[in-house]
């Protein structure tokens, strides 16, 4: 793994300890994840103790310390989503990505996870797929999501 972005991104902040949590961001979302290597870079350039950077990596759930896939999915099952399909769709999900939630598949294309509400309920079922949300789900429009991007993977000549 390169990790000469990781200068780059720390460069960005200025070495500022105030800027941690952008610069764990902006790692996130170059690597997909937050590799030790990349925070003991992080420690040594803002003078910090690794032990207090895992803190906060560890504090916030949009943070990672293991591999995720490169596209995010998550997925509600809170009460209102879960009234209207949110199960039917999940077993899509696990269906065509071949993965629990929880897991990224073999590929380290897709990550699936599964939540209790994500603050819309009235468009519910809803999926959160890399940054964007999807209402009204139903399991035909969530695989034809993972088709597309299959698809736009393909089209721009990226390997699976
Ligand atoms: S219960 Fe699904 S968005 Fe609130």
């Amino acid at each position: 793994m390169d990790f000469e972005q990781v200068g780059k991104i720390i460069d960005k902040y200025q070495e500022k300890r105030t800027g941690l949590i952008s610069i764990l961001h902006d790692i996130q979302d170059r690597y997909h994840f937050l590799p030790e290597e990349a925070l003991r870079k992080v420690a040594s350039r803002l003078k910090m103790d690794l032990n207090d950077i895992y803190g906060v990596a560890t504090f916030y759930k949009s943070f990672s310390l293991i591999p995720k896939g490169k596209h995010s999915i998550t997925l509600c099952l809170g009460t209102a989503c879960h009234v209207r399909g949110g199960p039917k769709i999940l077993r899509e999900m696990k269906k065509q990505l071949n993965i629990e939630p929880g897991q990224t598949t073999a590929d380290k294309q897709f990550s699936l996870n599964v939540v209790n509400c994500l603050g819309v309920c009235a468009i519910g079922p809803v999926m959160f797929v890399d940054g964007k949300f999807y209402g009204e789900m139903n399991p035909l429009k969530a695989r034809r999501i993972i088709e597309k991007i299959n698809k736009n993977k393909r089209k721009n000549g990226v390997k699976s």
